[in-house]
């Protein structure tokens, strides 16, 4: 199994690039189901989660090609309409193609996604969603079995809280509902924008009503496009505090700083200062970390996807500060993993507590999921003498060669085999 073997503290500077967003991207190649024809994707980076999706689309009939971060994928011959939970299983977002295999097939299997390291991820208001639009289901054997013979038929469907995967899937199975759909308290997450923005390129009717609804009326076809992805704001804030905890000033480039407001916000409280130019955004970091309260929420809010990395870098802080994490409760695994790294770090009532340290010093430590392992790989960069963090799998599934783009500007990260 692979592992990352850093040498910490080194110089970093230049520039780095970030690729195109995975959690925009994984909707969007579900979507090209709902029509027939080649769809073009640029700015797609080569990770692992995109390899399981086209393996799932591959089942399913498509044809998917991905060469030079470019994806073709073209849906003509699409029409088997199971998931099957060797593939669910290993990777929640599957849970995608539940919306689009009503919407054209009238029918669909998905395996019942089970849990992960950061929750047990139910889909209950994904089916309450594709329920109100007509579809029938029922769950037995650990499979999603959902047909609506006459095709879905639009309705106002709110969501009780935010959910992104609900919000996108209800999406895909909407556009090609009969009539007029409302969606009310959705997700206002930059990846849902974009899969509206691919949607409506298709052909659908989707138009914001207010800040947090949608009008979407049902269209009979949908075409192929061509589109540019955007820019992955979760690798963009990863590679911020890469800069940030090593204290080194960099720039990372191809970003979208509109997408990163709440995490310069709490980065300028920590003493950062920033150079912002269109797409690029250059960190000055604090040289004294002063410490900062972070609570997790929907977009705008602070994202949980860098909540994580965040904690890595109060772990160097002139002080205490308390972390929040309320989408995803149980997203606390990296603690005990940065407390092998010379942290200190304590959970009470739920609240992870961070005691800055004066230093961290390297150790063994294993990866849990895939924004744990950035955690550590921002740590280790960070820590005195060598960190070895093993199953770094995780981190390959969202991060497009990172020890490469690391070690472009001064790290000292080696994959080795364990
Ligand atoms: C998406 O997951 C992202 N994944 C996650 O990123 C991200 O952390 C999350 O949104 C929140 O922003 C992808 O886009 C592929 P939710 P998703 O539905 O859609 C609960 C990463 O690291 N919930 O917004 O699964 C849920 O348990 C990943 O890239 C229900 O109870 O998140 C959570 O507590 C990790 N019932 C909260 O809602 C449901 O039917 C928000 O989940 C759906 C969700």
């Amino acid at each position: 199994m692979d592992a990352f073997l850093i040498n910490g503290k080194k110089q970093l500077s230049g520039k780095i690039s970030v690729s195109g967003a995975k959690n925009a991207i994984l909707p969007i190649m579900t979507a090209t189901l709902l029509t027939e024809g080649k769809s073009i994707l640029h700015n797609v980076p080569h990770i692992n989660d995109f390899k399981m999706m086209s393996h799932l689309l591959r089942i399913i009939g498509a044809r998917v090609e991905h060469e030079n971060n470019t994806m073709k994928i073209d849906s003509s011959n699409a029409g088997y309409w199971e998931a099957p939970y060797e593939l669910v299983s290993k990777m929640r977002a599957s849970i995608y193609v539940l919306g689009p295999l009503l919407a054209k097939f009238n029918k669909a299997s998905v395996a019942f996604p089970g849990g992960c390291a950061i929750g047990t991820r139910p889909v209950d208001l994904h089916l309450m969603a594709i329920e109100k639009l007509g579809a029938n289901i029922t769950i037995e054997h650990g499979y999603i079995n959902a047909n609506c013979p006459d095709g879905l038929v639009g309705a106002e469907i709110t969501f009780p809280f935010i959910s992104v995967g609900a919000t996108a899937n209800t999406l895909m199975a909407a556009v090609l509902a009969k009539g007029k759909s409302i969606l009310n308290n959705i997700a206002l997450e930059p990846e849902i924008d974009s899969l509206i923005s691919f949607l409506n390129k298709m052909g659908a009717k989707i138009k914001h009503l207010h800040n947090n609804s949608l009008e979407i009326i049902g269209v009979d076809k949908l075409s192929p496009v061509e589109m540019t992805m955007i820019p992955d704001r979760i690798e963009a804030g990863t590679l911020l505090l890469s800069s940030a905890i090593t204290k080194n000033s960099f720039t990372i480039c191809n970003c979208e700083p509109q997408h990163l407001i709440s995490l310069i916000e709490k980065m300028e409280l920590a003493g950062c200062k920033f150079e912002i130019s269109d797409g690029n955004i250059t960190v000055f970091p604090a040289e004294m970390i002063k410490p900062v309260d972070i609570t997790t929420e929907a977009y705008p809010g602070f994202p949980t996807d860098l909540q994580a990395q965040f904690m890595s870098y109060m772990t160097l802080a002139n002080g205490k500060c308390q972390i929040k994490e309320t989408i995803f409760p149980d997203r606390f695994m990296h603690i005990a993993e940065l407390n092998r790294l010379g942290a200190n770090i304590q959970i009470n009532n739920g609240i992870a507590e961070v005691s800055g340290v004066k230093k961290l010093s390297g150790a063994e430590v294993m990866a849990t999921d895939l924004r744990a392992s950035a955690a550590l790989v921002l740590a280790g960069l960070a820590a005195e003498g060598e960190t070895t963090i093993s199953r770094i799998y995780h981190i390959d599934r969202g991060y497009e060669k990172i020890e490469q783009k690391l070690n472009a500007i001064g790290a000292d990260i080696k994959r080795i085999i364990q």
